[in-house]
């Protein structure tokens, strides 16, 4: 999908608020991957000279490190361009490799995950999403009344990107086991954030990306588990195991792997910065805006997300005059500006979908941040109508 401008809100002065679309690289990422983009430029496949044996080492000791970020061997985690093909090769590729079946996956899922399942679906599989309850969670039991002996292949998000709650992974992970079924998780929004061990959680499948957690845009990860079936999506030389082919991004994937290092030395303190940031929004938000509807559970849910919608406000013209104080978004930066389909399937109407607000705070985000953005956001509801108390 293409992120249109329709719903991310950039400008120079607007206090940056959308650090779950992405987030800029980490002063210690862009210092690691330096040498990569001139002096140290070699093919890690050219292992026949010295600038092809470095790359090559740089890239073992990245996938090193990224491995033991989430308690897998090395040879487990397969370099792609990002969390997107991450899924399509997990869901492609695995459904693909068994042939027929019947899948089971989220309403509120990423489009990254939903179209892939709605091609397999063209393909033969059959398909069905469940549909969460009004807090975004699925149920073990919603889970378990799904599978049937059809059943192959379920993929649940382990963070969500709109709503920011966390599913109840480990819980199905031991259902998908005792069906002897592949349970995949898209990790995009959780990895740096939450422990995210796929063995412990019982998952097969993992995805991973490094530009939600201060490393480059381009790179991400599919950790498998080992004896996986997976046809590959693409063909060429021969890299990742034949899984993957195409030269892999040194400076890339040594940014990764210095993104993940960083996010896990910094895990509890950024977790308990963004989470006491959060806390503060969302009560200024209550007493400034009486109202004010939140979208999901506010727990289990990451520590830097909240996501509001202000009954009876026109959306378009609550983010036209939020526009020039504030960027955040709608919905997902890949939602090519559609009310979002999150927050529907949670049984918000389309006028509090398209009224809300996803508000996702960054490390270095401060207090005085987080007041003028209840600032911002209370005249922004002001101008577009919101009665309070509604
Ligand atoms: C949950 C989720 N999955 C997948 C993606 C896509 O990841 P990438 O941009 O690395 O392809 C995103 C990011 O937008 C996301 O939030």
């Amino acid at each position: 999908m293409i992120a249109t401008s329709a719903c991310i809100v950039l400008s120079g002065s607007a206090l940056a608020f959308d650090f779950q679309a992405t987030t800029p690289c980490a002063a210690e990422v862009v210092e690691a991957m330096a040498p990569f983009w001139s002096a140290d430029w070699g093919n890690p496949s050219s292992r026949q000279h010295r600038l092809g044996l470095s790359a090559s080492a740089a890239v073992n000791v990245a996938r090193r490190q990224l491995s033991e970020a989430v308690g897998v061997s090395p040879e487990r985690l397969v370099f792609t361009s990002g969390a997107t093909e991450a899924n399509n090769l997990a869901l492609l590729g695995h459904a693909r490799a068994l042939g027929s079946g019947h899948l089971i996956s989220v309403a509120t899922e990423h489009h990254a995950v939903l179209d892939p399942l709605q091609q397999l679906q063209r393909e033969g599989f059959s398909v069905t999403l469940l549909t969460p309850g009004p807090d975004g969670l699925i149920s073990p039991e919603q889970l378990e009344a799904a599978i049937t002996p059809e059943t192959r292949l379920v993929s649940v998000m382990a963070a969500n990107n709109e709503i920011g709650v966390l599913q109840p992974l480990e819980q199905l992970g031991t259902i998908c086991r005792r069906h002897c079924i592949t349970l995949h998780s898209d990790g995009a929004q959780a990895f740096g954030t939450l422990p995210l061990n796929p063995d412990a959680l019982g998952v097969d499948l993992l995805s991973l990306s490094a530009h939600k957690l201060y490393g480059p845009k381009g790179i991400g990860a599919l950790v498998l588990r080992e004896d996986i079936a997976i046809e590959p999506l693409q063909w060429g030389g021969g890299q990742e195991a034949g899984l993957r082919a195409g030269t892999l991004p040194t400076a890339l994937i040594v940014g990764f792997a210095a993104a993940a290092r960083l996010a896990l030395q910094e895990q509890d303190q950024r977790n308990s910065h963004l989470q006491h940031l959060r806390d503060q929004l969302w009560e200024g938000l209550q007493q400034r805006l009486p109202g004010v509807l939140l979208n999901g559970a506010l727990q289990p849910r990451l520590p830097h997300n909240l996501n509001i919608s202000l009954p009876g406000v026109n959306g378009s013209r609550l983010h036209r005059a939020l526009r020039p104080h504030l960027a955040c978004s709608s919905g997902s930066a890949c939602s090519n500006g559609a009310p979002s389909h999150v927050l529907q399937a949670i049984g918000r109407s389309r006028a509090e979908a398209e009224a809300s607000l996803r508000l996702s705070l960054g490390r270095e985000t401060t207090t005085d941040d987080v007041d003028q953005a209840i600032t911002a956001i209370t005249d922004a509801a002001a101008a577009a109508g919101f009665l309070s108390g509604r």
